[in-house]
């Protein structure tokens, strides 16, 4: 059988820490990438992966490079590069800086791996994985961008924290774009099978949904230097797992939307299939009337960020 090749460009601290999960779940070989004016760092972050293997017991290789040539043929490849929020910084701030580097990083990438199916972590995440699709000139099912799946994750770990009960048991959905505007539905959030509402009062839970639109800044507050990355990284391993692994999971990710949901041709976090095709299908759930207009509110930030794009 084939070892699968997982590539990460950028070697900070998201890709880093993506390196690291994905070695000890030994998803493939992984390849972590920089620019060549840090040459040293990925192959020394990678190798320092590589001798830890040995104590965790995980089997496979680690490599790093300032070149793109040892990523040649990746299943997957996530791109983590660019740059980081500092406090008082929106996400949307980084617009400019990382639109060169993410269309810089994309030609490079599908230029030795054009089966691959490409995984984006840089923000502002819903431009740029725009940006990756249209530079990459892949279909868009292989074209996915990491939100949905940390914003669930925090909100998850607030609702467990909250009730005092294990996060294994919280499931939830959340839609829109990777921003303050994006759509938690606690309709669909249930407690080991019961709706949130039932266990939960309806200030409490708007308290919970508060702090997760503002999840992302409560880190680089805390932090000062830079924005969060073990959630990050955690989240984007699982769905390159779901990729691999052909898991078909069924994952809030963003995802190029046509007719679905009346999108109109933009990627914003909705409920995915997805597996070894990468966005396998986009699942449609009933909106209401409220709900519908704040995803509608979501997808119109995104539209506005991308009409100052210029590629
Ligand atoms: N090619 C490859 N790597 C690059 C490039 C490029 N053109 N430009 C920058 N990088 C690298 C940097 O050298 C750095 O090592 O990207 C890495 C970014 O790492 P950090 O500064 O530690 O940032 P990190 O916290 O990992 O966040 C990266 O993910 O969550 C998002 O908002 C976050 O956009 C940011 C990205």
């Amino acid at each position: 059988m084939k070892r699968s090749k997982i590539s990460i460009i950028g070697a900070g601290n998201v890709g880093a820490t993506a390196a690291h999960w994905a070695a000890s779940k030994e998803l493939g070989d992984v390849v972590l990438v920089d620019i060549p004016q840090i040459d040293g760092v990925p192959q020394g972050k990678a190798l320092d992966l590589a001798e830890a293997a040995p104590v965790e017991g995980y089997d496979c290789r680690i490599t790093g490079a300032t070149t793109y040539e040892p990523t040649a043929d990746s299943d997957v490849v996530i791109i983590t590069a660019g740059l980081a929020r500092k406090p008082g910084m929106s996400r949307d701030d980084l617009l400019l800086k990382n639109t060169e580097i993410v269309r810089s990083v994309t030609e490079q990438v599908v230029r030795v791996s054009p089966n691959a199916v490409l995984l984006v972590v840089s923000n502002p995440l819903d431009a740029m994985v725009y940006v990756t699709h249209k530079v990459s000139g892949f279909p868009a099912k292989r074209v996915v961008g990491m939100a949905g799946v940390l914003d669930t994750a925090r909100y998850r770990s607030f609702i467990a924290a909250e009730l005092n009960v294990s996060v294994e048991d919280i499931q939830a959905l959340l839609m829109g774009g990777h921003g303050d505007d994006m759509v938690p539905l606690p309709r669909y959030t249930s407690v080991g099978g019961i709706p949130l509402p039932e266990l939960m009062a309806t200030e409490k839970i708007e308290a919970i949904v508060k702090r997760t639109r503002n999840g992302g800044a409560e880190i680089v507050n805390l932090l000062k230097t830079g924005s969060a990355y073990y959630a990050p990284a955690a989240s984007a391993v699982q769905m390159a797992e779901a990729i691999i692994r052909d898991k078909k999971r069924v994952l809030p990710c963003a995802a190029y939307c046509d007719r679905e949901y009346g999108v109109g041709g933009y990627f914003v976090g909705v409920p995915v299939k997805l597996g070894s095709g990468g966005v396998e299908n986009i699942l449609e759930v009933h909106l209401t009337a409220e709900e519908k207009k704040l995803f509608d509110a979501s997808v119109n930030h995104v539209k506005d960020l991308i009409k100052t794009i210029r590629l």
